[in-house]
């Protein structure tokens, strides 16, 4: 079957959901108390660091430097807060998610202003992307809830074209080692411009027609990292906060199950972040071995690199092809 689903409020087991979004289909479900729970602890560490002044609106009454000020501790603040682990854990359950053989990553906070106030760093509107360009596994599923009422105006988009298409993309030259070291502590540098080395489409894309999704504050939408997303310009005169964090089964990495790699070519591997929703242990080294120096490997690094220039060659020869 060649086209991309949207299930809503699917009452399905988890293995059989997972199968579909390793096909490429997106799952969407309303808010339920864990995730109404989630959405009201981010609330309150927001609007605390926020002070008395509206997040949604704080962008129109303070310069982009002192928004970034609170922003910039606020996102690891909630991250490592004790009770955003333990509120995942709850959903998942909630979920249907078997809490032994799934690992989740730790959840992040996402603020994208409107109007390009800030589109950098700690406020940084993802180009499209999949996230399997930045060495996430192909076993990986994206949850994302958006924390107050979203607009079509700054939501997500999906772009399914690009499922089962390659798109010509610079994720030879990421490595997620060096990301986690240098790219993401130095978000809160990057004001006005992003220079961090991100895996980025080489060639013109056709983002639309897009899919945008746009479930009430707290609902959920469930996708596979190889799913090409970007973040709507957000156009709405709100800023948009969002939360999402990603999930993997143990099961699936063991029998490298998942969705198809077409076009991710990163080095590294995101495993080490995903702890045992259960206790929070580790993930198993030697899964962690299976994909550290897997298919991934400098070899077909080299190949795609290769295989990126030969194109380039042919295009300067012959022309378009
Ligand atoms: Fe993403």
């Amino acid at each position: 079957m060649n086209c991309s689903v949207v299930y809503t409020d699917s009452t399905m087991y988890d293995d059989v959901r997972r199968a579909l979004l390793y096909q490429g289909n997106v799952l969407v479900y309303r808010a339920c108390e864990a995730s109404v729970s989630f959405i009201a602890h981010a609330r309150t560490m927001i609007e605390e660091a926020f002070a008395g002044v509206d997040p949604e609106r704080a962008q129109f009454t303070m310069p982009v430097e002192e928004f970034i000020s609170i922003l910039a501790p606020l996102k690891p603040r909630f991250t490592h807060h004790p009770q955003t682990t333990i509120i995942v854990r709850d959903l998942l359950e909630q979920m249907g998610c078997d809490l032994d053989l799934t690992y989740q990553d730790l959840p992040r906070l996402r603020a994208v202003t409107s109007d390009g106030y800030l589109t950098s760093g700690v406020g940084y509107a993802h180009h499209a992307h999949r996230d399997t360009w930045y060495s996430a596994p192909m076993t990986q599923i994206n949850w994302w809830i958006p924390i107050y009422p979203i607009e079509s105006a700054n939501s997500i988009a999906f772009h399914p074209r690009y499922w089962s298409s390659p798109v010509k993309n610079n994720s030879y030259d990421f490595n997620y080692y060096e990301w986690d070291a240098v790219g993401r502590a130095d978000a809160a540098k990057h004001v006005t411009s992003d220079t961090r080395k991100q895996p980025k489409p080489q060639e013109p894309l056709q983002l639309e027609p897009q899919t945008r999704i746009v479930p009430e504050a707290g609902g959920m939408i469930l996708f596979s990292a190889a799913q090409l997303h970007s973040t709507v310009p957000n156009t709405s005169g709100k800023t948009r906060f969002s939360l999402d964090f990603r999930t993997t089964h143990l099961l699936d990495l063991d029998q490298r199950a998942g969705a198809p790699n077409i076009d991710s070519f990163c080095t590294g591997t995101s495993l080490r972040d995903f702890l045992r929703a259960s206790d929070l242990s580790a993930m198993p080294q030697r899964i962690v071995e299976m994909y550290d120096s897997g298919r991934r490997g400098l070899s077909e690094t080299l190949v795609y690199r290769l295989a990126v220039e030969e194109h380039d060659l042919r295009e300067r020869q012959f022309g378009a092809i």
